[in-house]
């Protein structure tokens, strides 16, 4: 069983070759806290004698000193290496173990079990082809059961293993064994997994484990090694068509272009038609190169650099694929997301999408529902917090190429990362393509926004003021939009109670109607940019990130951040609404500043500190500033 062959010490070369040679099995395992996990790893690797002399010494040390086991080893001492989850008792990160047998390589990510770390499991789970879900015999099915088998499902893992640990406390009991099979079943057929294999065991005593054993003459299925060691999971990625999202542009000298990637499926061969995505444009491949020269065939998996035979539009991020097969571009989606930080995933917020090689920006919107993985249950939500599953539409500011997750991993899978503080904030999968956006096409115009703007003889822009309730805004913005209008700028002022009356009379004061406000006045103000106008905003803003939402929608050097710097208190005592005094009486609530947050910009281009400008002077600064820039001046 264990792979230290005669070979190592005979002939280290064959030793290596029939090494490589081995097919690799990635598989996870989950399982609630204290279903054993780390004992059967643990055993795994011991069996498989990949543990090395010192770690075995270790080992008996330590299953002395803690005594879990009596006279006994304690595998998962092996496996809780982590100081913290050997403090807690239960396991807390991702760990990826290699070992090997005669027959096959393993690599296995132990996630673990507690509820609050989806995420790990997510990230496990999305690389392997095979779960291994651990159930405590007297436990039966826990609600960890079906939200582990919900991910495993969702993230594409066709193989289960239902391994029912523990059966020694059960007195290996027949009847009990079939009856959590029969229970699990009829669960995951709801889930669409249907390879299912259940084996009864006992990771302490070793049962099934690697040999049968003597305690379960009634099982006649394989044991967990021998079948992981022989389970067919069949990626065929090689017979799908040829596609390679390109990593990086080799271009040493002029007269050499090469674009490196791997192949993420199919075959590419010297002479195959190709064509790059999302441009479309066609060439022929001319040379494959490979680490040791050139290759007359590479396949799925490998890493190379491709030259083509014409000069085409393709850079890093876009992919190279088959021409006579290529995969869909789109740049509205339906799918699915695993929020993965504390900070929840908001309907309206505009996120970095990273998919393969390629970064784009996306919005969440709508958040159709989210997803009670007990129940299977559709719940309405408008945000999604920590380890919560939820379908969404996605709205992408490009198109891009790309292929349902269920269909291939990497083409269709993809996380969501905050603009601002680069946290990676969801897991996400895409389902398909909306139509909608097939059917809607970008109408060609012939008056753009440079005619228009020649005609007002100014630079459309935006002024974005942010700041606190009362903070001076719409004061300060009023008056620098009457200067303008003296000096014979065409302008408009967007305020935040104004709009609140009309297009945004639908929205409160939640985080995610504030999330929509904002996105929806940034939307207007880049139209009446394209309409050449210099535009005013004055809308409290709280959010870094909407703000920088809006800022993204326009040109360089088009969006001046203007930040109404009155402290807090200041804002409070003036309360020139009377809203403060409401809002410490409890009458209005998520009020901004006293129960809802405020995110000051780092990086405003003007910061008006009020407790020392008048709002005269306050203004008088705006206006210098766009002339300093030029800005007032014919384009
Ligand atoms: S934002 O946060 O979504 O940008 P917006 O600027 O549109 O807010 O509206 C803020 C105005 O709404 C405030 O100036 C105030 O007059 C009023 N308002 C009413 N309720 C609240 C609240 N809970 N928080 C902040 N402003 C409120």
């Amino acid at each position: 069983m264990a792979h230290r062959s005669g070979l190592i010490a005979s002939d280290i070369d064959a030793y290596l070759e029939s090494h490589r040679r081995k097919s690799l099995l990635r598989f996870i395992t989950c399982g609630s806290v204290d279903d054993g996990k780390s004992t059967l790893i643990g055993r795994l690797l011991y069996e498989s004698k990949l543990v090395f002399e010192d770690q075995l010494a270790a080992l008996a040390a330590d299953s002395k000193k803690l005594g879990t086991r009596g006279e006994e080893l304690d595998f998962a001492l092996l496996v809780d290496g982590l100081a913290a989850e050997r403090e807690q008792g239960i396991t807390i990160d991702v760990a990826y173990r290699f070992f090997s047998t005669e027959q096959r390589k393993f690599i296995v990510a132990d996630t673990p079990g507690h509820e609050q770390y989806t995420r790990n499991m997510v990230t496990g789970a999305s690389t392997a082809e095979l779960a291994v879900l651990l159930l405590d015999t007297r436990k039966g099915l826990l609600p960890q059961t079906r939200r582990h088998s919900h991910l495993v499902s969702l993230l594409g893992i066709r193989h289960v293993v239902l391994a029912v640990n523990k059966m020694d406390l059960v007195g290996y009991s027949q009847e009990r064994f079939l009856q959590l099979l029969h229970e699990y079943r009829q669960f995951a057929r709801r889930i669409a997994l249907t390879d299912i294999t259940a084996i009864p065991l006992s990771a302490v005593h070793g049962d099934n484990v690697i040999e049968p054993g003597d305690h379960m003459p009634w099982y006649r299925g394989p044991t967990l090694m021998g079948h992981l060691e022989s389970v067919d999971v069949g990626q065929h990625t090689a017979a799908r068509p040829f596609r390679m999202p390109i990593q990086w542009v080799n271009r040493p000298d002029p007269d050499f272009r090469g674009f490196a990637g791997r192949l993420s499926s199919g075959t590419l061969r010297p002479g195959d038609r190709v064509r790059a995505l999302p441009s479309g444009q066609e060439s022929r491949v001319a040379k494959i190169i490979g680490p040791d020269g050139e290759l007359p065939l590479a396949v799925a998996g490998q890493c190379i650099t491709a030259t083509l035979a014409d000069e085409i539009d393709l850079s890093r991020g876009d992919l190279l694929a088959a021409a006579e097969a290529p995969p869909p571009v789109a740049d509205q989606f339906e799918a699915t997301l695993v929020a993965l930080h504390e900070e929840p995933i908001l309907q309206g917020r505009s996120y970095a999408m990273k998919i393969g090689t390629r970064t784009v920006g996306a919005t969440v919107n709508p958040l159709k529902f989210k997803l009670d993985v007990n129940t299977l249950e559709h719940l309405a939500a408008e945000r999604l917090e920590l380890n919560d599953i939820g379908v969404c539409e996605l709205e992408l500011d490009q198109p891009i190429a790309f292929e349902p997750y269920e269909q291939n991993r990497e083409l269709g899978g993809f996380i969501l990362i905050d603009r601002i503080n680069q946290h990676t904030v969801a897991a996400g999968l895409l389902h398909f393509a909306l139509r909608r956006s097939q059917n809607v096409h970008w109408q060609a115009l012939d008056i753009d926004k440079t005619t228009r703007a020649a005609l007002n003889g100014q630079r459309p822009c935006v002024i974005w003021l942010t700041g606190y309730s009362g903070a001076g805004k719409s004061t300060i913005a009023n008056l620098v939009e009457r200067r303008l209008h003296f000096l014979g700028r065409r302008t408009y002022l967007l305020d935040g109670d104004n709009v609140r009356h009309g297009l945004n009379r639908d929205l409160g004061f939640t985080d995610q109607d504030r999330v929509e406000n904002i996105r929806r006045v940034a939307e207007v103000a880049k139209l009446m940019v394209d309409a050449g106008l210099i535009v005013l905003v004055s809308f409290i803003s709280p959010f870094r990130a909407e703000r920088a939402g809006a800022r993204a929608l326009l040109a360089e050097g088009e969006f001046v951040e203007v930040f109404v710097d009155t402290p807090l208190a200041e804002a409070e005592r003036r309360d020139p609404k009377g809203l403060y005094g409401k809002a410490r009486r409890g009458e209005l609530k998520n009020f901004t500043g006293i129960d809802s947050p405020y995110e000051p910009p780092e990086q405003a281009e003007i910061r008006l500190d009020t407790t020392v400008l008048t709002a005269e002077q306050a203004a008088e600064r705006i206006v210098e500033f766009l002339s300093e820039r030029d800005m007032l001046k014919k384009p």
